[in-house]
């Protein structure tokens, strides 16, 4: 496997690398106090992914501050998938995959030599586009498994169940029926018992790649309230097709585009901004529905 063989070589990043990461913070001038909020947060520099020789993100710099919520969006294949994929370590355990740049988590480098992968995994977790309860688990065993997976050693494993499912919004609608099986609910009730389990090992950071693309518009609201709640507490970066759900869950928005080009950030900023009077056409062609 290629897995990282990329990563180590000087002089992948062109030159053209921002100076400072795009964020959140956008076109602001950030206050010493932003500063130090975003260094408990997730941060890329010069970030690159390759399949083999195709090179499918160029030069991703963005910073996530800590407790805030930012969109990926973009046309299909622009790479948000693979960009979201970097920031657990995920993507190098795909075939032909390799790498370059660097992603801080609180500051520190997750793809330093030393790093535990799993404990990375831990700490940022993740929630997929199709939801994924185990069938054979009951609800309450669903929430719990990844506790379990890790030996992570669970005092009061009821109140823990209880929190989890009360921050996933889904604790009134299950409470009595924990012990059916997590295939028993409805496609919603299975996206938020997926997102109480991610909240189980106590993330820092949880990634949702397209959390809400198979589910109905009200189950699709009641996950968008979850996130809102949950980013008093956790840094949550989603990647969405929705512009409205976009414009509603996230604080920050960054739009990538590919269009012959490896995929690249076109522009990163607080999310008014980029809906409302953002610096680049194609932004604007995009998020106005123009194209993609
Ligand atoms: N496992 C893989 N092996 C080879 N190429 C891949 C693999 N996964 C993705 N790619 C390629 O990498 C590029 C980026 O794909 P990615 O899935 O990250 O895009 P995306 O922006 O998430 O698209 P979508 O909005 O359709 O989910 C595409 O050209 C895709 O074909
Ligand atoms: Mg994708």
């Amino acid at each position: 496997m290629e897995t990282n063989q990329n990563r180590q070589v000087d002089g992948v990043i062109p030159a053209t690398s921002m100076a400072e990461p795009a964020t959140a913070g956008g076109s602001q001038s950030s206050t010493l106090d932003e500063r130090m909020v975003t260094m408990s947060g997730l941060q890329t520099k010069g970030i690159h992914a390759w399949f083999g020789d195709h090179h499918v993100l160029e030069d991703v710099s963005l910073d996530f501050p800590a407790n805030t919520v930012t969109g990926l969006i973009g046309p299909s294949g622009c790479g948000k998938s693979t960009f979201l994929r970097m920031l657990n370590r995920m993507h190098e355990f795909i075939p032909s995959a390799s790498m370059a740049g660097e992603v801080f988590l609180d500051g520190e480098e997750i793809y330093a030599p030393d790093v535990d992968v799993a404990a990375i995994r831990l700490r940022v977790g993740m929630v997929f586009q199709k939801p994924n309860p185990f069938p054979s688990m009951t609800i309450a065993e669903n929430v719990l498994a990844g506790t379990k997976l890790a030996n992570i050693k669970v005092k009061d494993k009821d109140s823990l169940l209880e929190e989890c499912l009360t921050r996933a919004g889904l604790w009134k609608e299950v409470k009595d029926r924990l012990k059916l099986s997590g295939a028993s609910l409805s496609g919603g009730q299975q996206q938020r018992l997926c997102i109480a389990r991610a909240l189980a090992v106590k993330p820092t950071v949880l990634l949702m790649d397209e959390p809400c693309s198979a589910l109905d518009p009200g189950s699709t609201l009641k996950i968008e309230d979850t996130i809102h709640e949950l980013s008093d507490l956790i840094t949550v970066v989603i990647v969405t097709h929705n512009m409205q759900q976009a414009a509603r869950v996230s604080d920050y928005c960054a739009f990538f585009l590919s269009d012959g080009h490896p995929g690249r950030v076109i522009e990163a900023d607080r999310t008014d901004i980029v809906f409302t009077s953002p610096q680049d056409q194609r932004t604007a062609d995009y998020v106005q529905g123009r194209f993609g």
